[in-house]
């Protein structure tokens, strides 16, 4: 099984690749910038692994990955991402404009590239969205506006998809420690340390929607009803979020 893991570098993605390799035999395509972070993790797992050192938001990025799979991809993980935080009267068009191109459009020229050979195999396409793309905080509204965005596309690819025997999921996690969404104000707090979860947790979420081919996984479940109370309560779940819960000073955590 081959998987192309985007944003293995570091966190989520490098947990995945070391979970795939460990414990389904996987042969993983580790991409991301850092190339000196991917060719040690991809001698540490070993399997076969190999990478591509790209900026996954240029041009050629998602043909560069193609050609360097040809055929052989079973699951892509588009995994690659990063928040800036900032306000929109701050950040403006030019927050939302990276935002979009690195969590949303990177991930769509990708499955875009990879389709025809995913195809070609049965294979699966799990996108990395977030509880932020449908619980939205000040600070972070470029952020989950990107994640909300690939969230619905994942469900139209999917249903899209289904007949031509390619699954497309999705995992939503909430706070994972990582280098990118430290955390450090909810850690630091023993009132908040539990909503923090590991990238461990998220890496096994992937690798059961992609080989389970389940819809979506929640990281840690408890976050559903999050999710669930801003459905059913969005004046209470807007009161929250404005008055600071959930969110730092710093923009140390997602
Ligand atoms: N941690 C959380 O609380 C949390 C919660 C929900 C969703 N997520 C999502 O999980 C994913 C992984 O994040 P993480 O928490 O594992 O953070 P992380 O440790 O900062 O990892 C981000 C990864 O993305 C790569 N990346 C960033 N920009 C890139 C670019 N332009 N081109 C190629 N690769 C790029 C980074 O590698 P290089 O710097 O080497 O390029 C790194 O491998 C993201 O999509 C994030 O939105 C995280």
């Amino acid at each position: 099984m081959v998987v192309v893991i985007t944003g293995a570098s570091s966190g989520i993605g490098e947990a995945a690749a070391r979970h795939f390799a460990r414990e389904h035999g996987a042969r993983c395509v580790l991409v991301a910038r850092r190339a000196d972070r991917l060719e040690q993790l991809a001698g540490e797992i070993g399997g076969g692994a190999s990478h591509v050192a790209v900026d996954v938001t240029e041009p050629d990025a998602p043909a560069r990955i193609a050609e360097h799979v040809g055929d052989d991809v079973d699951v892509l993980v588009n995994n690659a991402g990063a928040a800036w935080r900032e306000p929109f009267a701050e950040g403006g068009w030019e927050d939302v404009r990276r935002t979009m191109e690195l969590n949303f459009n990177a991930p769509v020229r990708i499955t875009e590239a990879l389709l025809p050979a995913l195809r070609k195999r049965g294979g699966a396409v799990v996108n990395m969205a977030s509880v932020a793309g449908r619980v939205a905080r000040p600070r972070t509204g470029a952020y989950s506006a990107s994640k909300a965005a690939l969230n619905a596309w994942t469900d139209a690819l999917r249903a899209e998809e289904a007949d031509n025997g390619v699954h497309v999921g999705a995992v939503l996690p909430g706070f994972i420690k990582t280098e990118g969404f430290p955390a450090r104000e909810l850690l630091a707090n023993p009132a908040t340390r539990w909503m923090v979860s590991t990238p461990d947790r998220v890496a096994e979420a992937i690798a059961d929607v992609a080989l389970d081919r389940r819809a979506e996984r929640i990281v840690p479940r408890g976050y559903g009803a999050f999710i669930t109370a801003r459905t059913l309560m969005p004046r209470l779940a807007f009161r929250m979020t404005r008055g600071g819960a959930f969110t730092t000073s710093t923009g140390g955590e997602e």
